[in-house]
């Protein structure tokens, strides 16, 4: 049956794991980059102390670190289950060997989140918004990223919204990559085919590009999109 989900969950991945989600070089590290629906991934906090700068944007940052900690450990127990239920479903080599270890690899990135996250929220690295309207001047950034929220969650947002998340992810960045293109049960999302139509016809540059990550079995391509052929 594949995964499923009553709600978006709060759940994060690692800076390593947006790279290779992403394809992200050591040139893309140094532009300006949002993160769209960050929640308590690694990203931020590791990009950060390696010398980039990452804003990242997600409903869950309006609470402190206490409140979304305790949101992360009753989501850890469902992810997990979840996870160990459709066990086959997933893609188990050196990077991710086990369910345990999956555990323990998301729960560094989240602690990692959790540590740098007042700090961050202070310098404005981590800001309460949500899709599809941010709080951002047109063109504020280079690449706009959003890592398992659209696409994953086709069930609970509908395609309109998705057009108008990835158009306000377009106005801020000159780029939008999004990742991964399936769903929650590893379905292709049947919203993929109205936002390529609607980006190609708009004569933006639409690429849909293999990555090297797979986690979900069939999750390895990541849809790339720039403002305006060049
Ligand atoms: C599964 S988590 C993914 C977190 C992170 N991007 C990663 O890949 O590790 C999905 C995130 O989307 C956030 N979210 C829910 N609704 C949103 C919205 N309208 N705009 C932006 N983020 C949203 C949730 O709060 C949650 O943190």
């Amino acid at each position: 049956m594949g995964c499923t989900l009553n709600e978006i969950v709060p759940w994060g991945r690692s800076n390593d794991e947006y790279v290779r989600m992403f394809n992200l070089t050591t040139a893309d590290l140094q532009r300006r980059i949002l993160g769209c629906g960050d929640g308590p991934a690694g990203f931020n906090a590791e990009l950060n102390r390696h010398g980039g700068t990452a804003v990242s944007i997600d409903p869950i940052y309006r609470f402190n670190a206490d409140q979304i900690r305790r949101r992360i450990s009753e989501t850890y127990a469902v992810v997990m289950s979840q996870v160990e239920k459709n066990k086959s479903d997933y893609v188990w080599n050196n990077a991710i060997a086990s369910v345990e270890k999956l555990g323990e690899l998301r729960m560094a990135a989240m602690q990692d989140f959790l540590a740098d996250f007042e700090n961050g929220k202070s310098q404005g690295r981590y800001i309460a918004a949500e899709l599809p309207a941010l709080p951002f001047e047109s063109d504020l950034f280079d690449i706009a990223l959003s890592s398992h929220f659209l696409f994953l969650y086709s069930t609970h947002l509908s395609a309109e919204f998705h057009l108008h998340a990835i158009q306000e992810m377009l106005r801020v960045a000159r780029e939008a990559r999004i990742f991964p293109l399936i769903m929650l049960d590893g379905k292709p999302s049947p919203y993929l085919a109205f936002v390529l139509n609607h980006f190609i016809r708009n004569e933006y540059d639409v690429e849909i590009c293999r990555v090297e990550y797979e986690f979900q079995r069939g999750g390895n391509e990541m849809l790339k999109i720039k403002a305006g052929k060049q």
